[in-house]
Protein backbone atom coordinates (compact mmCIF):
# COMPACT_ATOMS: atom_id res chain seq x y z
CA UNK A 1 0.00 0.00 0.00
CA UNK A 2 1.88 3.30 -0.90
CA UNK A 3 1.27 6.66 0.98
CA UNK A 4 -0.14 9.41 -0.40
CA UNK A 5 -1.48 12.48 0.19
CA UNK A 6 -5.22 13.05 -1.23
CA UNK A 7 -6.53 16.31 -2.20
CA UNK A 8 -9.96 16.83 -3.37
CA UNK A 9 -11.16 19.97 -5.11
CA UNK A 10 -14.65 21.52 -4.15
CA UNK A 11 -14.21 25.07 -4.54
CA UNK A 12 -15.80 25.50 -8.08
CA UNK A 13 -19.73 27.19 -7.92
CA UNK A 14 -21.49 24.72 -10.65
CA UNK A 15 -23.51 27.82 -12.09
CA UNK A 16 -25.38 25.08 -14.42
CA UNK A 17 -26.88 23.41 -11.82
CA UNK A 18 -29.18 25.93 -10.83
CA UNK A 19 -29.46 25.60 -7.40
CA UNK A 20 -28.47 27.47 -4.12
CA UNK A 21 -26.73 24.54 -2.99
CA UNK A 22 -23.21 23.85 -3.89
CA UNK A 23 -22.39 21.65 -6.48
CA UNK A 24 -20.27 19.11 -4.77
CA UNK A 25 -22.90 18.68 -2.15
CA UNK A 26 -25.70 17.53 -4.84
CA UNK A 27 -26.81 13.18 -3.97
CA UNK A 28 -25.93 10.43 -5.84
CA UNK A 29 -27.59 7.52 -4.16
CA UNK A 30 -28.86 10.02 -1.28
CA UNK A 31 -25.22 11.33 -0.58
CA UNK A 32 -23.44 14.18 -1.03
CA UNK A 33 -21.30 13.45 -4.30
CA UNK A 34 -18.70 14.84 -2.15
CA UNK A 35 -19.23 12.02 0.18
CA UNK A 36 -18.82 9.72 -2.85
CA UNK A 37 -14.99 10.87 -3.37
CA UNK A 38 -14.48 11.01 0.19
CA UNK A 39 -15.46 7.37 0.70
CA UNK A 40 -13.14 6.42 -2.22
CA UNK A 41 -10.44 8.41 -1.03
CA UNK A 42 -10.77 6.20 2.49
CA UNK A 43 -10.66 3.11 0.62
CA UNK A 44 -6.70 4.36 -0.42
CA UNK A 45 -5.63 4.85 3.25
CA UNK A 46 -4.23 8.19 2.91
CA UNK A 47 -1.51 9.21 5.11
CA UNK A 48 -2.40 11.95 6.82
CA UNK A 49 -6.01 13.88 6.04
CA UNK A 50 -7.85 14.16 3.40
CA UNK A 51 -7.49 17.84 2.29
CA UNK A 52 -10.45 19.34 0.34
CA UNK A 53 -10.42 22.58 -1.24
CA UNK A 54 -13.90 24.54 -1.02
CA UNK A 55 -14.94 28.05 -1.57
CA UNK A 56 -18.08 28.71 -3.30
CA UNK A 57 -20.97 28.03 -1.00
CA UNK A 58 -18.82 29.64 1.89
CA UNK A 59 -18.96 27.32 5.37
CA UNK A 60 -21.87 25.36 4.10
CA UNK A 61 -19.52 22.31 2.15
CA UNK A 62 -17.57 21.83 5.70
CA UNK A 63 -20.33 22.63 8.06
CA UNK A 64 -22.11 19.31 7.00
CA UNK A 65 -18.86 17.17 6.96
CA UNK A 66 -17.20 17.42 10.12
CA UNK A 67 -15.09 14.09 10.02
CA UNK A 68 -11.83 14.21 12.16
CA UNK A 69 -9.71 12.61 8.80
CA UNK A 70 -11.03 15.88 6.74
CA UNK A 71 -8.99 19.28 6.67
CA UNK A 72 -10.48 22.29 4.52
CA UNK A 73 -8.57 24.66 2.62
CA UNK A 74 -10.62 27.79 0.98
CA UNK A 75 -10.01 28.74 -1.56
CA UNK A 76 -11.33 32.74 -2.30
CA UNK A 77 -11.09 33.73 -4.85
CA UNK A 78 -10.83 30.85 -7.59
CA UNK A 79 -8.81 31.93 -9.96
CA UNK A 80 -8.03 27.89 -11.14
CA UNK A 81 -7.35 24.72 -10.29
CA UNK A 82 -3.18 25.24 -9.93
CA UNK A 83 -4.24 27.86 -7.58
CA UNK A 84 -7.04 25.47 -6.07
CA UNK A 85 -4.13 22.52 -5.22
CA UNK A 86 -1.53 25.58 -3.88
CA UNK A 87 -4.30 25.97 -0.98
CA UNK A 88 -3.84 22.68 -0.04
CA UNK A 89 -0.13 22.75 -0.23
CA UNK A 90 0.86 23.85 3.34
CA UNK A 91 -1.48 20.36 4.63
CA UNK A 92 0.56 17.82 2.41
CA UNK A 93 3.37 15.66 3.78
CA UNK A 94 6.29 16.37 1.11
CA UNK A 95 7.73 12.80 1.75
CA UNK A 96 4.41 10.86 -0.15
CA UNK A 97 3.09 11.99 -3.36
CA UNK A 98 -0.32 14.06 -3.49
CA UNK A 99 -3.05 12.54 -5.56
CA UNK A 100 -5.59 15.43 -6.85
CA UNK A 101 -9.53 14.33 -7.14
CA UNK A 102 -12.63 16.35 -8.17
CA UNK A 103 -15.98 16.67 -5.47
CA UNK A 104 -18.03 16.80 -8.62
CA UNK A 105 -16.71 13.32 -10.29
CA UNK A 106 -18.37 11.16 -7.71
CA UNK A 107 -17.82 7.39 -9.41
CA UNK A 108 -14.35 7.06 -9.79
CA UNK A 109 -13.30 4.00 -8.34
CA UNK A 110 -10.84 3.12 -5.66
CA UNK A 111 -9.08 0.36 -8.10
CA UNK A 112 -8.45 2.67 -11.20
CA UNK A 113 -6.40 4.98 -8.46
CA UNK A 114 -4.60 2.41 -6.81
CA UNK A 115 -3.19 1.43 -10.75
CA UNK A 116 -2.61 5.37 -11.16
CA UNK A 117 -0.58 5.26 -8.66
CA UNK A 118 1.43 2.34 -8.84
CA UNK A 119 2.13 3.66 -11.98
CA UNK A 120 3.57 7.22 -11.14
CA UNK A 121 5.17 5.50 -8.02
CA UNK A 122 6.73 8.31 -6.15
CA UNK A 123 9.12 9.78 -8.45
CA UNK A 124 6.83 10.43 -11.63
CA UNK A 125 4.01 12.07 -12.38
CA UNK A 126 0.84 9.87 -13.02
CA UNK A 127 -2.18 11.36 -15.16
CA UNK A 128 -5.60 9.73 -15.45
CA UNK A 129 -6.47 10.03 -19.18
CA UNK A 130 -9.33 8.72 -21.42
CA UNK A 131 -9.63 8.50 -25.06
CA UNK A 132 -12.82 10.12 -26.14
CA UNK A 133 -14.64 10.38 -29.68
CA UNK A 134 -15.90 13.97 -28.55
CA UNK A 135 -13.29 15.51 -26.86
CA UNK A 136 -14.47 18.74 -26.85
CA UNK A 137 -14.28 21.22 -23.58
CA UNK A 138 -11.48 18.74 -22.31
CA UNK A 139 -8.12 19.77 -21.90
CA UNK A 140 -5.89 17.68 -24.55
CA UNK A 141 -2.71 15.61 -24.18
CA UNK A 142 -0.29 15.93 -26.37
CA UNK A 143 2.77 13.86 -27.24
CA UNK A 144 5.86 13.73 -28.22
CA UNK A 145 7.12 10.07 -30.17
CA UNK A 146 4.65 8.58 -27.92
CA UNK A 147 5.44 10.64 -24.73
CA UNK A 148 3.20 12.86 -22.87
CA UNK A 149 4.89 16.56 -23.53
CA UNK A 150 2.20 18.64 -22.09
CA UNK A 151 -1.18 19.42 -21.21
CA UNK A 152 -3.37 21.87 -23.57
CA UNK A 153 -6.82 23.24 -23.04
CA UNK A 154 -9.26 23.52 -25.30
CA UNK A 155 -9.75 27.24 -24.97
CA UNK A 156 -5.69 27.25 -25.83
CA UNK A 157 -5.75 24.48 -28.17
CA UNK A 158 -4.34 24.80 -32.12
CA UNK A 159 -6.44 23.28 -34.41
CA UNK A 160 -4.38 20.62 -34.69
CA UNK A 161 -4.28 19.93 -30.87
CA UNK A 162 -8.32 19.86 -30.76
CA UNK A 163 -8.17 16.85 -32.57
CA UNK A 164 -6.58 14.96 -30.28
CA UNK A 165 -8.88 12.36 -28.28
CA UNK A 166 -6.82 11.51 -25.55
CA UNK A 167 -8.11 13.82 -22.89
CA UNK A 168 -7.11 14.97 -19.42
CA UNK A 169 -9.44 13.50 -16.49
CA UNK A 170 -8.02 15.79 -14.34
CA UNK A 171 -7.01 13.19 -11.63
CA UNK A 172 -3.47 12.75 -11.34
CA UNK A 173 -1.02 12.32 -8.85
CA UNK A 174 2.49 14.22 -8.57
CA UNK A 175 5.55 14.32 -6.08
CA UNK A 176 4.08 16.94 -3.38
CA UNK A 177 7.55 18.22 -3.22
CA UNK A 178 7.62 19.01 -6.41
CA UNK A 179 4.36 20.38 -6.61
CA UNK A 180 5.95 22.85 -4.27
CA UNK A 181 7.71 24.24 -6.53
CA UNK A 182 6.31 23.96 -9.71
CA UNK A 183 2.80 25.68 -8.40
CA UNK A 184 4.13 28.62 -7.20
CA UNK A 185 5.45 29.06 -10.19
CA UNK A 186 2.15 28.78 -12.68
CA UNK A 187 1.25 31.94 -14.47
CA UNK A 188 -1.69 32.53 -15.93
CA UNK A 189 -1.30 33.74 -19.23
CA UNK A 190 -3.49 31.84 -21.01
CA UNK A 191 -7.34 32.18 -22.80
CA UNK A 192 -8.75 31.86 -19.58
CA UNK A 193 -6.85 33.93 -17.10
CA UNK A 194 -6.41 30.94 -14.34
CA UNK A 195 -4.01 29.18 -12.97
CA UNK A 196 -3.89 25.74 -14.63
CA UNK A 197 -3.00 23.08 -13.25
CA UNK A 198 -2.47 20.89 -16.33
CA UNK A 199 0.82 23.30 -16.53
CA UNK A 200 3.10 21.40 -14.17
CA UNK A 201 2.92 18.39 -17.12
CA UNK A 202 4.84 20.53 -19.21
CA UNK A 203 7.44 21.45 -16.02
CA UNK A 204 7.94 18.16 -15.00
CA UNK A 205 8.91 17.34 -18.32
CA UNK A 206 11.43 20.20 -18.39
CA UNK A 207 12.74 18.54 -15.47
CA UNK A 208 13.22 14.95 -16.90
CA UNK A 209 10.52 13.39 -14.94
CA UNK A 210 8.66 10.47 -16.61
CA UNK A 211 5.31 11.11 -16.90
CA UNK A 212 3.19 8.19 -17.13
CA UNK A 213 -0.57 7.39 -17.67
CA UNK A 214 -3.26 4.84 -16.55
CA UNK A 215 -6.75 4.64 -18.07
CA UNK A 216 -9.93 4.02 -16.56
CA UNK A 217 -12.34 0.75 -17.34
CA UNK A 218 -15.23 2.96 -17.96
CA UNK A 219 -15.62 6.43 -19.13
CA UNK A 220 -18.12 7.02 -16.27
CA UNK A 221 -15.23 6.19 -13.85
CA UNK A 222 -14.33 10.05 -15.04
CA UNK A 223 -17.33 11.86 -15.72
CA UNK A 224 -17.73 14.83 -13.94
CA UNK A 225 -21.27 16.29 -13.26
CA UNK A 226 -22.23 20.31 -14.35
CA UNK A 227 -25.78 20.15 -14.44
CA UNK A 228 -28.78 17.94 -13.57
CA UNK A 229 -29.00 15.93 -16.52
CA UNK A 230 -25.40 15.19 -15.70
CA UNK A 231 -26.33 14.31 -12.13
CA UNK A 232 -29.27 12.11 -13.38
CA UNK A 233 -27.11 9.97 -15.93
CA UNK A 234 -24.53 9.43 -13.50
CA UNK A 235 -27.22 8.22 -10.81
CA UNK A 236 -28.55 5.75 -13.42
CA UNK A 237 -25.21 4.35 -14.10
CA UNK A 238 -24.45 4.09 -10.43
CA UNK A 239 -27.63 2.22 -9.87
CA UNK A 240 -27.17 0.11 -12.77
CA UNK A 241 -23.94 -0.94 -11.12
CA UNK A 242 -25.39 -1.20 -7.71
CA UNK A 243 -28.17 -3.66 -9.70
CA UNK A 244 -25.46 -5.66 -11.35
CA UNK A 245 -23.24 -5.87 -8.13
CA UNK A 246 -26.99 -7.29 -7.05
CA UNK A 247 -27.77 -9.70 -9.36
CA UNK A 248 -23.88 -10.72 -9.55
CA UNK A 249 -24.90 -11.80 -5.81
CA UNK A 250 -27.83 -13.75 -6.63
CA UNK A 251 -30.43 -11.30 -5.88
CA UNK A 252 -33.37 -11.83 -8.57
CA UNK A 253 -34.41 -8.29 -10.14
CA UNK A 254 -37.59 -8.00 -12.04
CA UNK A 255 -35.65 -5.51 -13.83
CA UNK A 256 -32.19 -4.12 -13.19
CA UNK A 257 -33.06 -0.46 -14.72
CA UNK A 258 -35.82 0.27 -11.77
CA UNK A 259 -33.86 -0.35 -8.28
CA UNK A 260 -32.91 2.63 -5.94
CA UNK A 261 -30.77 2.27 -3.60
CA UNK A 262 -29.51 5.04 -0.99
CA UNK A 263 -27.63 3.39 1.33
CA UNK A 264 -26.59 0.05 1.98
CA UNK A 265 -28.45 -3.12 0.99
CA UNK A 266 -27.52 -6.18 2.38
CA UNK A 267 -29.34 -9.61 1.08
CA UNK A 268 -29.57 -13.13 2.03
CA UNK A 269 -29.91 -15.88 -0.67
CA UNK A 270 -32.99 -16.10 -2.76
CA UNK A 271 -34.16 -12.33 -2.53
CA UNK A 272 -36.12 -11.46 -5.07
CA UNK A 273 -37.30 -7.65 -5.57
CA UNK A 274 -39.78 -6.45 -7.96
CA UNK A 275 -40.03 -3.17 -9.82
CA UNK A 276 -39.38 0.34 -8.74
CA UNK A 277 -38.11 -0.68 -4.99
CA UNK A 278 -36.59 2.31 -3.00
CA UNK A 279 -33.72 1.24 -0.34
CA UNK A 280 -32.79 3.91 1.78
CA UNK A 281 -30.24 3.38 4.63
CA UNK A 282 -29.12 0.39 5.86
CA UNK A 283 -31.59 -2.16 4.79
CA UNK A 284 -31.27 -6.03 5.71
CA UNK A 285 -33.39 -8.50 3.81
CA UNK A 286 -32.96 -12.34 4.96
CA UNK A 287 -33.17 -15.82 3.04
CA UNK A 288 -36.28 -15.93 1.00
CA UNK A 289 -37.62 -12.71 1.06
CA UNK A 290 -39.73 -11.20 -1.62
CA UNK A 291 -40.22 -7.36 -2.37
CA UNK A 292 -43.34 -6.47 -4.42
CA UNK A 293 -43.38 -3.93 -6.91
CA UNK A 294 -43.53 0.28 -5.67
CA UNK A 295 -42.33 -0.38 -1.99
CA UNK A 296 -40.53 2.00 -0.10
CA UNK A 297 -37.65 0.26 2.88
CA UNK A 298 -35.47 2.55 4.92
CA UNK A 299 -33.75 1.46 7.94
CA UNK A 300 -35.36 -1.91 8.12
CA UNK A 301 -34.50 -5.42 8.93
CA UNK A 302 -37.18 -7.96 7.09
CA UNK A 303 -37.10 -11.95 8.46
CA UNK A 304 -36.32 -14.94 6.67
CA UNK A 305 -39.49 -15.79 4.13
CA UNK A 306 -40.90 -12.47 4.78
CA UNK A 307 -43.15 -11.02 1.68
CA UNK A 308 -43.59 -7.02 1.47
CA UNK A 309 -46.33 -6.68 -0.99
CA UNK A 310 -47.02 -3.86 -3.22
CA UNK A 311 -46.65 -0.14 -1.91
CA UNK A 312 -45.77 -0.81 1.77
CA UNK A 313 -44.02 1.65 2.98
CA UNK A 314 -41.57 0.53 5.77
CA UNK A 315 -39.13 2.75 8.23
CA UNK A 316 -36.88 2.09 11.35
CA UNK A 317 -38.91 -1.01 11.50
CA UNK A 318 -38.45 -4.81 12.04
CA UNK A 319 -40.41 -7.83 10.21
CA UNK A 320 -40.09 -11.43 11.16
CA UNK A 321 -39.56 -14.05 9.53
CA UNK A 322 -42.81 -15.54 7.44
CA UNK A 323 -44.83 -12.21 7.97
CA UNK A 324 -46.66 -10.73 4.97
CA UNK A 325 -47.11 -6.95 4.90
CA UNK A 326 -49.07 -5.31 2.79
CA UNK A 327 -50.03 -4.38 -0.23
CA UNK A 328 -50.42 -0.55 1.08
CA UNK A 329 -49.09 -0.90 4.67
CA UNK A 330 -47.38 1.46 6.85
CA UNK A 331 -44.58 0.20 9.57
CA UNK A 332 -43.04 3.70 11.26
CA UNK A 333 -40.27 4.24 13.29
CA UNK A 334 -40.40 1.18 16.07
CA UNK A 335 -42.54 -1.42 14.69
CA UNK A 336 -41.12 -4.60 15.74
CA UNK A 337 -43.11 -7.70 13.89
CA UNK A 338 -42.44 -10.93 14.68
CA UNK A 339 -42.99 -14.23 12.91
CA UNK A 340 -45.73 -14.87 11.08
CA UNK A 341 -47.60 -11.67 11.49
CA UNK A 342 -49.69 -10.41 8.84
CA UNK A 343 -50.16 -6.70 8.52
CA UNK A 344 -52.75 -5.90 5.49
CA UNK A 345 -53.78 -2.96 3.27
CA UNK A 346 -54.13 0.33 4.79
CA UNK A 347 -52.46 -0.47 8.05
CA UNK A 348 -50.40 1.72 10.37
CA UNK A 349 -48.00 0.16 12.58
CA UNK A 350 -45.45 2.41 15.20
CA UNK A 351 -43.78 2.08 17.97
CA UNK A 352 -45.37 -1.03 18.89
CA UNK A 353 -44.63 -4.56 19.09
CA UNK A 354 -46.61 -7.40 17.06
CA UNK A 355 -46.13 -10.99 18.41
CA UNK A 356 -45.93 -13.95 16.66
CA UNK A 357 -48.50 -14.89 13.94
CA UNK A 358 -51.38 -11.96 14.85
CA UNK A 359 -52.39 -10.29 11.79
CA UNK A 360 -54.50 -6.44 11.44
CA UNK A 361 -55.52 -7.18 8.13
CA UNK A 362 -57.14 -3.69 7.11
CA UNK A 363 -57.51 -0.10 8.12
CA UNK A 364 -56.22 -0.03 11.31
CA UNK A 365 -53.78 2.41 13.23
CA UNK A 366 -51.55 0.34 16.33
CA UNK A 367 -49.33 3.19 17.78
CA UNK A 368 -47.47 2.71 21.19
CA UNK A 369 -48.73 -0.38 21.44
CA UNK A 370 -47.48 -4.10 23.15
CA UNK A 371 -49.46 -6.98 20.80
CA UNK A 372 -48.89 -10.77 21.81
CA UNK A 373 -49.24 -13.85 19.74
CA UNK A 374 -52.51 -14.74 17.56
CA UNK A 375 -53.89 -11.53 18.64
CA UNK A 376 -56.51 -10.78 15.72
CA UNK A 377 -56.85 -6.56 15.52
CA UNK A 378 -60.33 -6.11 13.32
CA UNK A 379 -61.05 -3.78 10.31
CA UNK A 380 -60.86 0.03 11.69
CA UNK A 381 -59.17 -0.62 14.78
CA UNK A 382 -57.68 2.28 16.31
CA UNK A 383 -55.32 2.36 18.86
CA UNK A 384 -55.68 6.23 20.54
CA UNK A 385 -52.56 6.32 21.99
CA UNK A 386 -53.06 10.37 22.25
CA UNK A 387 -54.86 12.16 24.23
CA UNK A 388 -53.77 15.41 22.57
CA UNK A 389 -51.35 16.12 25.33
CA UNK A 390 -49.33 12.91 26.26
CA UNK A 391 -49.13 9.24 24.69
CA UNK A 392 -50.13 6.06 26.36
CA UNK A 393 -49.52 2.75 26.18
CA UNK A 394 -51.73 -0.22 25.39
CA UNK A 395 -51.14 -3.64 25.92
CA UNK A 396 -53.18 -6.02 24.05
CA UNK A 397 -52.66 -9.79 25.08
CA UNK A 398 -52.37 -13.38 23.81
CA UNK A 399 -55.45 -14.55 21.53
CA UNK A 400 -57.47 -11.33 22.12
CA UNK A 401 -59.61 -10.17 19.27
CA UNK A 402 -61.08 -6.39 18.77
CA UNK A 403 -63.85 -6.06 16.80
CA UNK A 404 -64.36 -4.07 13.67
CA UNK A 405 -64.24 -0.15 13.67
CA UNK A 406 -63.20 -0.66 17.54
CA UNK A 407 -61.39 2.20 19.55
CA UNK A 408 -58.90 1.60 22.39
CA UNK A 409 -58.60 4.51 24.22
CA UNK A 410 -54.85 4.49 25.90
CA UNK A 411 -53.72 3.30 29.09
CA UNK A 412 -55.40 0.14 28.65
CA UNK A 413 -54.82 -3.60 28.77
CA UNK A 414 -56.62 -6.05 26.65
CA UNK A 415 -56.77 -9.29 28.45
CA UNK A 416 -55.71 -12.17 27.11
CA UNK A 417 -58.14 -14.39 24.92
CA UNK A 418 -60.52 -11.31 25.14
CA UNK A 419 -62.91 -10.16 22.61
CA UNK A 420 -64.12 -6.87 22.07
CA UNK A 421 -67.09 -5.91 19.90
CA UNK A 422 -67.44 -4.67 16.70
CA UNK A 423 -67.86 -0.77 17.28
CA UNK A 424 -67.06 -0.45 20.72
CA UNK A 425 -64.52 2.56 22.46
CA UNK A 426 -62.97 1.13 25.18
CA UNK A 427 -61.21 3.25 28.05
CA UNK A 428 -61.00 1.04 30.89
CA UNK A 429 -58.94 -2.60 30.98
CA UNK A 430 -60.83 -5.01 29.32
CA UNK A 431 -61.00 -8.94 31.46
CA UNK A 432 -59.76 -12.12 29.85
CA UNK A 433 -61.54 -14.58 27.85
CA UNK A 434 -64.62 -12.35 27.62
CA UNK A 435 -66.76 -10.48 25.53
CA UNK A 436 -66.68 -7.25 26.09
CA UNK A 437 -69.19 -4.50 24.12
CA UNK A 438 -69.36 -0.98 24.55
CA UNK A 439 -72.21 0.06 22.38
CA UNK A 440 -75.75 1.34 22.39
CA UNK A 441 -78.12 -1.52 21.58
CA UNK A 442 -79.95 -1.20 18.07
CA UNK A 443 -83.45 -0.02 19.24
CA UNK A 444 -86.62 -0.53 16.22
CA UNK A 445 -89.47 1.70 16.38
CA UNK A 446 -92.81 0.42 15.36
CA UNK A 447 -95.21 2.30 13.31
CA UNK A 448 -92.20 4.44 11.97
CA UNK A 449 -92.66 5.69 8.45
CA UNK A 450 -90.61 6.78 6.11
CA UNK A 451 -90.96 10.96 4.93
CA UNK A 452 -92.24 11.19 1.81
CA UNK A 453 -91.19 14.37 -0.60
CA UNK A 454 -93.71 17.05 -0.75
CA UNK A 455 -95.67 17.74 -4.11
CA UNK A 456 -95.07 21.29 -5.48
CA UNK A 457 -97.93 23.42 -6.46
C1 LIG B 1 -10.16 20.80 -16.03
C2 LIG B 1 -8.78 20.58 -16.64
C3 LIG B 1 -8.93 19.93 -18.02
C4 LIG B 1 -9.70 18.62 -17.88
C5 LIG B 1 -11.03 18.87 -17.19
C6 LIG B 1 -11.69 17.57 -16.89
C7 LIG B 1 -7.42 22.40 -15.81
C8 LIG B 1 -6.80 23.72 -16.12
N1 LIG B 1 -8.13 21.85 -16.78
O1 LIG B 1 -10.81 21.72 -16.90
O2 LIG B 1 -7.66 19.67 -18.56
O3 LIG B 1 -9.91 18.06 -19.16
O4 LIG B 1 -10.83 19.57 -15.94
O5 LIG B 1 -12.97 17.82 -16.43
O6 LIG B 1 -7.23 21.87 -14.75
N2 LIG B 1 -11.93 24.04 -9.16
C9 LIG B 1 -11.62 24.60 -7.94
N3 LIG B 1 -11.09 25.85 -7.92
C10 LIG B 1 -10.85 26.56 -9.03
C11 LIG B 1 -11.17 25.99 -10.28
C12 LIG B 1 -11.70 24.72 -10.31
O7 LIG B 1 -11.83 23.99 -6.90
O8 LIG B 1 -10.35 27.68 -8.93
C13 LIG B 1 -12.51 22.70 -9.20
C14 LIG B 1 -13.93 22.73 -9.73
O9 LIG B 1 -14.84 22.78 -8.66
C15 LIG B 1 -14.04 21.43 -10.49
C16 LIG B 1 -12.61 21.13 -10.92
O10 LIG B 1 -11.77 21.94 -10.11
O11 LIG B 1 -14.43 20.39 -9.64
C17 LIG B 1 -12.35 21.38 -12.38
O12 LIG B 1 -12.62 22.71 -12.66
P1 LIG B 1 -13.23 23.17 -14.03
O13 LIG B 1 -13.25 24.64 -14.07
O14 LIG B 1 -14.47 22.43 -14.28
O15 LIG B 1 -12.08 22.65 -14.99
P2 LIG B 1 -12.18 22.54 -16.54
O16 LIG B 1 -12.07 23.90 -17.11
O17 LIG B 1 -13.30 21.70 -16.95
MG1 LIG C 1 -12.74 26.01 -15.89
Amino acid sequence: MSSINVVILAAGQGKRMRSALPKVLHPIAGEPMLVHVIGTARELHPTGKICIVYGHGGEQVPAILTSPDLAWARQEPQLGTGHAVLQALPMLDPAVPALVLYGDVPLIRAETLQQLLLAAGNASLGLLTVDLPDPSGYGRIVRERGRVRRIVEEKDASGAERSIREVNTGILVAPTHALLRWLPALGNRNAQGEYYLTDIVAMAVDEGLTVETVQPSAVWEVQGVNSKSQLAALERIHQENIAQALMEEGVALADPARIDVRGQLICGTDVSIDVNAVFEGIVELADGVRIGPHCVLRNCRIGPNARIEAFTHIEDAQVGAESIIGPYARLRPGARLGREVHIGNFVEIKNSTVADQSKANHLAYVGDATVGCRVNIGAGTIVANFDGANKHRTIIEDDAHTGSNSVLVAPITVGRGATIGAGSTVSKDVPPEKLTVARTRAITIGGWKRPVKHKRD
